[in-house]
């Protein structure tokens, strides 16, 4: 029997520092491959890191995404195995959501400072108006809540007074190269052995 491959689906919005992380990372891992990177931004940026790999790529409109099944199709012609959402910032429907899945990454300590609104550089403003003395990243199982699905790995880091949200962010993308894809590899190995079982 043909040895059992991971295939994994990117959604991601902007640039995509992650994404790169997760393609580098996984390049000549023959369990592993990255099916396609699927964007709600057709000029995100993550869209050039994925040629660059040779990964295919598929942006959609919110029309799509929310009110066909045009993405799912898209989906499960392609096998997909693992959604890894990777700076990704629309809400993800529970038609996906039941049929796969789904790990994210929040650029702070969930609980605090996840929900609707709550991304990217919000979460960095929102940290430093509040004095927080440390942030960090989680990386977690998608639910149909936001933010709320169980948490697998968090890694924290420290935030100096005089830090800009641009500071912190740099701060908390170190962790997230550092950590995501290890952690996507860990899931990864856990999908496999339960289809050996
Ligand atoms: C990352 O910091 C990620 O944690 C965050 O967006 C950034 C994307 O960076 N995601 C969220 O805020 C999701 N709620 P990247 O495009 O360079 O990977």
């Amino acid at each position: 029997m043909k040895d059992k491959k991971i295939n994994i689906a990117i959604f991601a919005s902007g640039s995509g520092t992650n994404a790169q992380t997760i393609l580098e990372y996984f390049k000549d891992n023959s369990s592993v491959e990255i099916k396609c990177i699927y964007s709600n931004n057709s000029d995100a940026y993550v869209l050039q890191r994925a040629q660059n790999f040779n990964v295919a790529t598929k942006s959609f409109t919110n029309e799509e995404f929310y009110k066909s099944d045009k993405v799912l199709t898209h989906l499960q012609d392609n096998e997909i195995d693992l959604i890894v959402l990777a700076g990704f910032m629309w809400f993800v429907p529970s038609k996906l959501v039941s049929n796969f899945t789904l790990l994210n990454i929040h650029p702070a300590l969930l609980p605090k400072y996840g929900g609707k609104g709550m991304y990217g550089h919000f979460v960095h403003e929102a940290v430093i108006k509040n004095k927080e003395k440390k942030s960090g990243i989680t990386i977690h199982y998608v639910n149909n809540e936001y933010d709320k699905g169980d948490i697998i790995f968090q890694a924290s880091c420290n935030v100096s007074p005089s830090d800009t949200a641009e500071e912190l962010a740099a701060k908390i993308h170190k962790l997230e190269h550092q950590y995501y894809p290890i952690t996507i590899l860990k899931v990864v190995e856990k999908l496999l052995s339960e289809t050996e079982n």
